[in-house]
């Protein structure tokens, strides 16, 4: 059989592309980062386009389409048609759109430009344009580009018609911030971005924005993100200063996407750039995807366009082309390949916090047996993966995800990209800290450190949500509601994490199957009343680290909905999950 499939194989591995087994796509979902390119809607009939375009990229942003000249091409005048079919590409191909720009100096028609307007008409106009434009995408359009290279090189604001020629009124960056509330009038969800180039790295450019920005974040202007455009060129990066830049920025709460990146090369008059050069560039590539990556929130990278056939770049700037990760054929640059490299390659980033308990998202510490939930940007599978208890033990690796404390993989409950759920590991009892690492795929972060306390007490909510009507049982095993109140004199049954060692201890990630008391002493007050607890300690049928409090509802507890507080070891639970009391 093998012989005769190889001359199959060898015939059909000529007719496709050597692409790897996953598209990048797929890779920049698992490792939850949105994977973008500029596009222009009339090569959508190309089936080679529309094909990689799908195949390789989860969001699109419309090249010109969503400008204004091409949505405003007169006063009181809009026309939607073009942007209208990247929305239906984006929704047809489950790809998230983003919106291109609101205000900017270039690409204005000639109807705006070619005519004399008072501040207050521009004003008028700029006001419509945004109300409307956002308006019509508010349901498509997750994230836009509100203003555009809105700086000049030297940090100074650029003179635009919207900035000060005329202008809309508003001085200095008050009339960006004027656009940006704008936006968010007309989109309460969509995020809002500031995009300027040559303020990648740090310098005077790139303050004079982080400036605005944190300006606009005191003063609770609805700015979420800032786009680094990323049109470079065979010079390599400063990595040092892009990385500071985005640490900088995210330290303001704000999200970086790369928004239009590209590498302009030398090439010649058939527009092919030496070998040499394309592995610069690739290189270049590699780097920029790498940098997003230890960013947590760096969320999205996009390349101005996906294939050398259609590129801004020859025609802007003479001589030079070959910018993008795809050919004129549309065949994989060796670009594509160190985006593949980085995207697999480049380890996830955990940060202490990230860990909290799985009841009551509290973090700060873990305690041993604390079933604990992981929220990051860190890679895993893009579809939920959950565990199931296998001999009577969780597994310790599911899909390709491991978290380690002390180099020991702990159990596992669920995960998928951004968040895993999982058991700290028993072992942990007697230590102070616990050095925690992430894997995927057998790349694993960088060590953190984290407390570790003996206990961690949290019960767990109805809903999952921390806080609210707790899990909550009588003792016929129905849920405790609003209309199956507790009874003064019965019991009810309490579920929790973080409550520490039990006696006797089971192994780690074993399904509870037997009693098995607290090592510490559990006590519970409802409605601020002592109630006499009956059983505290393992909960048979749930993991080994969920723990089972049954507790006599004292004569005293007040009537309706009251706050639970377990006290575990003298440490006491939140006080947000409540029972209902007759
Ligand atoms: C460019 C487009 O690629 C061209 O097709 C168009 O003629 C001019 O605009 N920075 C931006 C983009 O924010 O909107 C620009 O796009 C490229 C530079």
């Amino acid at each position: 059989m093998k012989g005769f499939l190889l001359p199959c194989l060898a015939t059909a591995s000529l007719a496709v592309f050597p692409l790897g087994a996953q598209s990048i796509r797929d890779l920049a979902a698992e490792r939850g980062l949105r994977f973008g390119a500029a596009v222009d809607p009339s090569h959508f009939s190309e089936s080679l386009y529309s094909d990689t375009l799908a195949r390789e990229f989860n969001q699109v942003e419309p090249e010109n389409a969503m400008k204004f000249g091409p949505t405003h091409p007169g006063l009181n005048v809009y026309s939607f048609a073009s942007a209208d079919s990247i929305a239906a590409f984006a929704a047809a191909h489950g790809m998230a759109l983003r919106g291109h720009t609101l205000v900017w100096h270039s690409n204005l028609p000639s109807w705006l430009t070619g005519a004399t307007w008072t501040t207050a008409q521009l004003s008028n106009i700029l006001q419509d344009h945004i109300s409307t434009v956002v308006g019509h995408y508010k349901d498509q359009v997750f994230a836009w580009d509100v203003v555009n290279e809105a700086f000049n090189d030297n940090g100074t604001l650029r003179s635009t018609i919207w900035s000060n020629s005329p202008g809309i009124g508003l001085a200095g960056t008050a009339y960006i911030e004027q656009a940006f509330r704008w936006a968010r009038a007309a989109s309460p969800k969509a995020y809002l971005y500031y995009n300027d180039y040559n303020a990648e790295s740090t310098g005077v450019k790139s303050d004079a924005v982080y400036a605005m920005a944190k300006d606009f974040k005191a003063r609770g202007v609805p700015l979420d993100g800032i786009g680094m455009q990323m049109h470079l060129t065979s010079a390599a990066p400063n990595l040092t200063g892009i990385e500071a830049n985005m640490r900088r920025l995210a330290d303001l709460g704000l999200m970086i996407d790369i928004t239009e990146l590209d590498v302009r090369l030398t090439v010649n008059s058939s527009g092919i750039a030496s070998d040499a050069l394309l592995a610069t560039e690739a290189q270049t590539y590699h780097d920029i995807v790498a940098v997003c990556l230890k960013i947590p929130l760096c969320r999205g990278v996009q390349t101005w366009g996906f294939t050398d056939k259609y590129s801004w770049v020859p025609g802007t700037y003479p001589g030079l082309g070959a910018a993008l990760e795809f050919d004129a054929g549309y065949r994989p640059k060796p670009a594509y390949a160190s985006m593949v490299g980085a995207l697999s390659n480049t380890p996830p980033v955990l940060a202490a916090a990230d860990l909290v308990s799985a009841a009551s998202y509290g973090g700060g510490s873990v305690s041993p047996g604390e079933i604990v939930a992981l929220f990051n940007t860190n890679p895993g599978p893009a579809a939920l993966a959950v565990a199931d208890f296998t001999d009577g033990r969780l597994p310790t690796s599911l899909s390709g995800v491991r978290l380690l404390f002390d180099g020991i993989a702990a159990p596992l409950l669920y995960t998928v990209t951004g968040q895993t759920a999982a058991i700290a590991p028993f072992f942990l009892a007697g230590r102070s800290t616990t050095q925690m690492q992430y894997e995927y795929k057998g790349i694993q972060s960088a060590a953190v450190t984290v407390a570790v306390s003996p206990v961690h007490p949290a019960l767990f909510a109805a809903n999952a949500s921390g806080s609210g009507p707790g899990a909550i049982l009588d003792l016929a095993y129905h849920p405790v509601t609003a209309a199956n109140p507790a009874r003064r004199g019965g019991y009810v049954i309490l579920y929790a994490t973080g409550a520490g060692l039990t006696s006797p201890l089971p192994g780690d990630g074993q399904l509870a199957t037997d009693t098995a008391s607290l090592s510490a002493r559990a006590t519970v007050t409802i409605g601020g009343v002592d109630c006499a607890v009956s059983y505290a300690g393992a909960a048979p049928g749930l993991v080994a680290g969920g723990a089972q409090v049954n507790v006599l509802v004292s004569a005293g507890v007040p009537s309706g909905e009251q706050p639970v507080v377990l006290t575990v070891g003298g440490v006491s639970s939140p006080a947000s999950v409540t029972v209902f009391v007759e």
